[in-house]
């Protein structure tokens, strides 16, 4: 990617509103953006798709509203790709369909390579012990009950092993391991008594 536009899409995350740290340009987006470009390797995708949308994907956060940050961001990097970057019109189509798929939502399953390699990149910062992190700080500033975001934790822990295999991920799915073995222990902590 040309300095000059990663330089514009940094200041594009300055926008309206800070995310919450766990999800900050710095702490979250550059890493996604590495792990993509990591996951590149030996893949037939459109490299540079795949490096403008991981780099682009949670722009929407910036910008909240009533659609879901991924609606949002594929919105508000169509019009910045055109309007600032000067893309073309193909090009910008299928970096904002990546950002519009990299979510959870089940029936905005990734369309495209590019788009699955998106989510996978967003997913491995959702995983391990950095990713455990980050899922209890961001809905901790959201008011969750622990109950809750346990419930939540383990069903997203469910769908993305579901989706890293169908995607030929499966590697990657060892770092869920350290998910699981939480909600595990979580729940024999906190079982109802008989
Ligand atoms: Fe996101
Ligand atoms: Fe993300």
């Amino acid at each position: 990617m040309e300095d000059d536009d990663f330089r514009k899409i940094k200041e594009l995350y300055e926008g309206e509103e800070d995310p919450v740290p766990a999800h900050s340009f710095e702490n979250h987006v550059l890493e996604v953006y590495e792990n993509a470009k990591g996951l590149l390797n030996g893949r037939e995708v459109d490299e540079e798709v795949v490096e403008y949308a991981a780099l682009l994907h949670d722009v929407g956060r910036q910008f909240p509203g009533e659609k879901g940050h991924a609606e949002k961001g594929a919105e508000v990097a169509r019009k910045f790709l055109t309007e600032e970057l000067d893309k073309d019109e193909e090009f910008v189509e299928k970096v904002s369909e990546c950002i519009r798929h990299h979510s959870n939502r089940p029936h905005l399953d990734p369309p495209t390579r590019e788009a699955e390699l998106v989510w996978a990149a967003d997913k491995m910062h959702a995983a391990g012990a950095t990713g455990l992190c980050r899922f209890l700080l961001t809905l901790g500033a959201k008011k969750y009950s622990p109950e809750d975001a346990v419930d939540i934790l383990e069903r997203r822990v469910f769908e993305a092993e579901e989706r890293l295999n169908r995607f030929g991920f499966e590697d990657l799915t060892e770092e869920l391991e350290i998910l699981k073995d939480f909600v595990k222990q979580y729940k024999e902590e906190n079982h109802a008594p008989d």
